[in-house]
């Protein structure tokens, strides 16, 4: 227990979460993902290429619209094994590639679909912009590409602040974090020959309880708390990171965009 503690302390936010049995953990929670999923319109007729699937929670509605094809890119491997689990029984033909969504190893022109939720945040602006170009490069003209990350505002917000809320920010959730305003985000899909069609943001609340027990379900939500009370480091790192998003609450968003391949 004391070594699993002391782990956590030291573990990157989202596995901190994950260990302690949250489900979801992107910056705009079920609500974004299920618009995100709406715009993207995923049908019979599409291949889907899911970039940094996590725990497979997204990619199980994805494979429930019965997609053509349904390939999950996922660098961590513990991860990648567990999207399989999660995800074969539902649909027994998906493809893991454990690797890095900015290398997929797929060929030019592969998929209709390609989507991504909060795994471009936490690359600097020269990882993100190797990974949308992956993704441009593995779509079919015509196709779209959706993010699902945290955004910065307002669209002024000083290059001094940026700094600050970007230290903060890793300080608490123990990762490297850029996010980006939503300017520089359309401009990053721009830079790669998408189109933007459609943008959505809501308030970054991943931890407020409100969030939690719409994304997790009030039993989860309440043995999540029950885990943080016993577990004393993972607690501190949860309190951790929420003071940071409270802190900085005015200034971060969750985003989603839709974008098309020209
Ligand atoms: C915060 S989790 C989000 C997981 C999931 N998308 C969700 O929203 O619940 C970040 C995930 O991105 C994966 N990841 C980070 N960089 C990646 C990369 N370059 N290629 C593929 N996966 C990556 C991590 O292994 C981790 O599973």
């Amino acid at each position: 227990m004391a070594m699993t503690e002391k782990k956590m302390d030291a573990m990157q936010g989202h596995w901190v979460l994950a260990r302690l049995g949250k489900r979801i953990l992107r910056p705009g929670g079920m609500e974004m993902t299920r618009k995100m999923l709406e715009k993207l319109n995923v049908s019979t007729d599409d291949d889907v290429v899911e970039f940094a699937p996590g725990l497979g929670y997204t990619a199980r509605l994805t494979v429930a619209k019965k997609p053509r094809s349904y390939t999950a890119v996922e660098l961590n491997e513990e991860a990648a094994a567990l999207v399989r689990r999660n995800v074969e029984p539902a649909y027994p033909a998906l493809n893991v590639v454990t690797g890095n969504a900015a290398d997929t190893g797929l060929p030019d022109s592969y998929a209709t679909k390609v989507y991504g939720e909060a795994m471009l945040t936490m690359q600097s602006m020269e990882k993100k912009d190797a990974i949308v170009a992956e993704a441009a490069r593995i779509l079919k003209p015509g196709g779209r590409y959706g993010i699902h990350e945290i955004a910065l505002q307002p669209a002024e917000i000083s290059d001094e602040k940026k700094r600050e809320i970007r230290h903060e920010l890793q300080m608490g959730i123990r990762t490297s974090v850029h996010p980006l305003t939503r300017r520089e985000w359309e401009e990053l899909l721009g830079r790669h020959g998408m189109q933007v069609e459609y943008v959505y943001e809501n308030g970054m609340l991943l931890l407020e309880p409100k969030r939690m027990i719409d994304d997790e379900g009030l039993w989860r939500f309440l043995l999540i708390q029950l885990r943080m009370l016993f577990n004393r480091n993972a607690r501190q790192a949860v309190l951790r990171m929420r003071s940071c998003f409270r802190k900085y609450r005015r200034h971060l968003t969750g985003i989603t965009i839709v974008a098309r391949k020209m």
